[in-house]
């Protein structure tokens, strides 16, 4: 249910009731008119489009609806790449929306949201997570970005790639049912030198998997990180806390952060720590505990080092797994990235109301964000996250969807 319909039901007056029914008709009509329009450039059955909204100054926002052959639907926009839903089943077959977000364009556009700013499915650039201080240097000059968070700059500043409209094209191909979204980021915006031409692509596999590849190139040399921020409740978004989900992270270590979520620099291992999710194990089991880099993070929300062994940088590698004993669902996390955020939603505090018109509480999603370290264009002994031009930006990510009844080893 959209942020401001549920918004107005609390209030809930009778004529309220009824324009809102109204312009949910209207809304509905409109986007059955455009779905209609549309209907030619929808590719196959396995994708649908339709008009999601406009933009303050009038630009149409589409939604892209995929679907798979085991009938796991996917429903994509083109304003920050957003994954809007996400319906996987059950292991009784039941279908679930297992992605936090909202119906309805107003709804990521209201103040409320923006304040918020979870970046609930969002693409994430031109630099996932933190950069401290809002500055970097690069090739003798100094760089300053927005500082969106205290003192420092988060998920690519005042307007990342979460909040631009990207192009959109629909594919069908052997891999599966897909988006293309391109942006161009041009030199300079939100302080970044270079003009970066960025593509993301979204594949939905009869194989049950979500593949993310990205792709960029630029014409100066500019700091580049990117990720997709979905946050998941494998129960059903819209469901109490993920506390009970079972987390495994394919890491021997971590980056432990200041108070302001700045890397200290330090690759500490996870044993012995509350961080350690080599085995599988709820994420509330030991989240209360009192630890400094707990306190600090509010929970989690902290980078996770994979261990890569010796594998090729465009190669996959396990990253996490998360099962959830009630529904069964299991979401398997596979990366070429050498390292994952993983954040516990701490920030979410009943404020956002999603699509079933339930409040989005404390902890009741969980971010996996694969990338490079935060503030990577300061530690020079982190691995680098300079893309020069003459080379290509790649990164894949594949998450896949399943159900069983235990985790197994
Ligand atoms: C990332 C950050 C968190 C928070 C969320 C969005 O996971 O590390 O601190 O900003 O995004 O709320």
């Amino acid at each position: 249910m959209p942020l401001m319909y549920s918004q107005r039901l609390r209030n809930g007056s009778p004529l309220l009731l009824g324009a809102i029914a109204a312009v949910l008709w209207a809304n509905t009509a409109q986007a059955q008119s455009s779905s209609e329009d549309n209907a030619g450039s929808s590719v196959g059955s396995g994708i649908q489009t339709s008009v999601f909204g406009h933009l303050p100054d009038g630009r149409q926002v589409d939604v892209y609806q995929l679907t798979n052959a085991n009938g796991i639907e996917l429903r994509v926009t083109n304003y920050g790449g957003i994954i809007l839903s996400l319906k996987t089943p059950d292991m009784d077959g039941k279908f679930d929306d297992i992605a936090l977000g909202f119906d309805s364009l107003e709804a990521y556009l209201s103040d409320e949201y923006r304040q918020a700013n979870p970046y609930f499915g969002a693409i994430i650039g031109r630099y996932g997570n933190r950069i401290a201080g809002g500055q970097f240097s690069l090739d003798g000059e100094t760089y300053s970005l927005a500082t969106n968070d205290g003192s420092n700059h988060l998920h690519g500043g005042d307007q990342g790639f979460d909040k631009v409209l990207w192009q959109a094209e629909p594919f069908e191909s052997d891999a599966g049912n897909g988006l293309v979204l391109r942006y161009t980021s041009e030199d300079g915006e939100e302080g970044y030198p270079g003009k970066l031409e960025v593509e993301v692509t979204y594949t939905l596999t009869d194989n049950d998997e979500l593949m993310v590849d990205y792709r960029a190139v630029t014409d100066k040399a500019t700091p580049i990180n990117l990720t997709q921020h979905s946050y998941f409740n494998l129960k059903g978004e819209g469901s109490d806390t993920i506390l009970d989900h079972q987390l495994m992270i394919n890491a021997p270590e971590f980056t432990p952060v200041n108070d302001t979520l700045i890397p200290t620099g330090e690759i500490r291992p996870v044993e012995g720590t509350p961080f350690d999710f080599t085995q599988a194990t709820p994420i509330g089991e030991r989240i209360e505990q009192e630890n400094e880099q707990l306190a600090f993070g509010g929970g989690y929300d902290h980078n996770f080092v994979l261990a890569r062994d010796n594998a090729a940088s465009d190669e996959l590698v396990l990253a996490a797994k998360v099962w959830e004993p009630q529904s069964g669902r299991l979401v398997e996390i596979t990366t070429t990235e050498p390292a994952i955020q993983f954040y516990s939603g701490n920030f979410l505090n009943g404020d956002l109301t999603g699509k079933q018109g339930q409040a989005y509480e404390h902890r009741s999603g969980f971010a996996l964000e694969t990338q490079h370290y935060p503030d990577s264009p300061n530690q020079e002994a982190f691995p680098s996250t300079i893309l020069v031009p003459g080379e290509t930006y790649r990164s894949r990510t594949v998450y896949r969807f399943s159900a069983q009844q235990d985790l197994g080893s």
